[in-house]
């Protein structure tokens, strides 16, 4: 069992959780995530890992309430415990050389991005980000990002704080000015990451994104996972997620995501007549 060590309700349904895991601790990587089910039996829930503490033995997940098991998790509080959480998985990022480079984070997509901004702040390297949100109110780690940034940029889609547009509007007025990044990290909303990796291609500047497609196992077995890059099929759970975004295919990751939302959606419903889950609009 994994005990919540805290809880942070960083917006209405983003929840941040740290959690006692030393083992994981331990070998966590920037570009690395976890696997955790609350209840034995239950849904697996592949969550981005968004920092870790080794001397502590905790591990730092961020998620957002979208289904119904988020939304149990959601409820839980510190002091709870869940019954599994297996990691690290996926392959580690690692930036050795980079002198320079732009990051951008659409909504709970900050979260993964933050360990690997960290990490190149702590490596010397100048980063510039760009973070958004539909809102003021849904902007998460702004602070975090600032004491790791060289500059930091905000933006949100109405105009509540920082830039009034997306975050590839400001990625587009950087890039007309300054092209001499050594890598440019976007991850958010596949959509986000797409016109990301459309906008830097000309520019020739490398483009990692980080996707987060459907995922069971977690081990490269079920196929679940499955993505196109660069022609080849290729297992976010064990050669990513961290991808090259000019060779991502996004409109199948797109269609492939949407797979099971009837299922989602019935799950939900269900869950609603039972009275498992009140919900907010009530
Ligand atoms: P969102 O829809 O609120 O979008 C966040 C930001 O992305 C927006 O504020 C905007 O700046 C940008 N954006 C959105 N649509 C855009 C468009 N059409 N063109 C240009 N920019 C656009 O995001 P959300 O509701 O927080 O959802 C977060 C997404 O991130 C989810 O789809 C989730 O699956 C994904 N995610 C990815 C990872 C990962 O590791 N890749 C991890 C966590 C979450
Ligand atoms: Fe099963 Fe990746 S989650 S192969």
């Amino acid at each position: 069992m994994f005990k919540i060590l805290k809880r942070k309700d960083l917006a209405d349904t983003i929840k941040l959780f740290e959690i006692e895991a030393p083992l994981v601790a331990k070998k966590a990587k920037p570009g690395q995530f976890v696997i955790l089910r609350i209840k034995e039996g239950g849904e697996r829930i592949p969550l981005t890992i968004a920092d870790y503490d080794g001397e502590k033995g905790s591990v730092t997940v961020i998620f957002q309430e979208v289904g119904k098991t988020t939304k149990d998790l959601g409820k839980l509080n510190e002091g709870d415990f869940i019954s599994d959480f297996i990691g690290p998985l996926g392959t580690p990022v690692e930036f050795p050389h980079h002198k320079r480079v732009l990051a951008i984070g659409g909504g709970v997509g900050v979260a993964p991005l933050y360990p690997k901004v960290k990490m190149l702040h702590n490596q010397g390297a100048e980063v510039i980000s760009i973070i958004g949100a539909k809102t003021a109110d849904m902007l998460i780690l702004e602070e975090e990002m600032k004491a790791v940034s060289d500059q930091l940029f905000i933006c949100t889609d109405d105009g509540t704080k920082g830039h009034h547009g997306f975050v590839t509007d400001v990625l587009k007025d950087i890039l007309s000015k300054d092209t001499e990044f050594d890598e440019v990290i976007a991850i958010g909303p596949p959509i986000m990451m797409k016109i990301v990796a459309n906008i830097t291609r000309p520019y020739k500047i490398p483009t990692m994104v980080s996707l987060n497609p459907i995922m069971i196992d977690g081990t490269g077995m079920c196929g679940g996972c499955r993505v196109t890059v660069g022609g080849e099929t290729k297992f976010a759970c064990v050669d990513g997620p961290a991808f090259d975004g000019h060779l991502v295919d996004f409109d199948e990751l797109m269609r492939r995501q949407t797979m099971y939302k009837s299922e989602e959606q019935k799950s939900l419903a269900l869950a609603e007549e039972r009275g498992e889950h009140k919900c907010r609009l009530d």
